[in-house]
């Protein structure tokens, strides 16, 4: 690439079929941070849940949503501007209607690679594209793994939990079918309570079975972390003075190292 010429976005998808491990937060607040980096963060919501949306204070109830843009290909992907507490960063909503916008790929020419041509026409607009996926290995999974170059895991530190990253490691060996550059670009534990001795010996466990893959970061569980997301704002706008808002930079740091 030629100096002064922008690159295209590096496209990451944050997933794990298991529910409740903290992908949504992971995204906001890492896209969040990225962008208080000074990188340009597009986040694209592929939750028909629409928690990202709700996240970052946007209503579900917005105009146009993901959905649309998945079903129509004459619609470009819709996209609102969210505070992060020092500027704003670009969000792609999604609402419920994304539920029978999957049923309605279904029958759709190119069902699985909607998502990535939407994300090509970008072009170098966005240095980073995080996409927040629903915890299962639907259509709407499978856009986010196809459109995507790097997948970061985030999980819990329980025994359950390492069911979910092995489940995903598969779903992204499935997905090699349709993007053969596809890679994991790290597993996050993403809501640690290293007070607790099993969460302790399984963050040893992940270490030692996927030794770098794990970020050196760990996210404690926090209530700043729960508070923030309920009153959708990032760490940053809702206590970017606490320890959480530092983890998640530090988080930022290890990503933008790694891709
Ligand atoms: N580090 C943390 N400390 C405390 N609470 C957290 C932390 N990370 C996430 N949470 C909370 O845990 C709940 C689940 O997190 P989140 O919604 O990010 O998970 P998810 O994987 O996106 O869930 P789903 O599978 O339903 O999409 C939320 O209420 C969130 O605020
Ligand atoms: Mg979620």
């Amino acid at each position: 690439m030629g100096k002064g010429k922008r690159a295209l976005a590096i496209v990451i998808a944050v997933a794990n079929q298991k529910g409740g491990v903290g992908k949504t937060t992971t995204a906001a607040n890492l896209g969040a941070s990225l962008a208080r980096q000074g990188c340009r963060v597009l986040l694209i919501d592929m939750d028909p849940q629409g928690n990202l949306t709700s996240a970052l204070g946007v209503s579900r109830s917005s105009q146009l949503t993901v959905a649309d843009a998945l079903l129509d290909r004459r619609i470009d992907l819709p996209i609102v501007a969210v505070p992060h507490g020092a500027g704003f960063l670009d969000l792609v909503p999604a609402s419920l209607a994304l539920a029978g916008a999957e049923a309605q790929l279904m029958n759709k020419l190119g069902r699985e690679m909607r998502l990535r041509d939407q994300v090509a026409r970008l072009g170098d607009r966005y240095a980073y594209v995080l996409i927040d996926t629903p915890p299962s290995l639907g259509l709407l999974t499978i856009n986010a793994l196809v459109a995507a170059e790097r997948v970061l895991i985030p999980t819990e530190a329980r025994f359950f939990a390492l069911q979910g990253v092995q489940m995903i490691e598969e779903s992204i060996e499935e997905a090699l079918y349709l993007n053969p550059k596809l890679e994991v670009l790290g597993i996050l534990l993403s809501k640690y309570d290293r007070r607790l001795r099993e969460e302790r010996q399984v963050s040893d466990y992940l270490r030692e079975r996927w030794g770098e893959r794990v970020f050196v970061t760990e996210i404690g569980t926090s209530s700043k972390i729960l508070e923030a997301g309920s009153s959708g704002m990032s760490i940053y706008a809702y206590a970017g003075g606490d320890r959480a808002a530092e983890l998640y930079a530090q988080l930022a740091r290890e990503v933008l190292s790694r891709a």
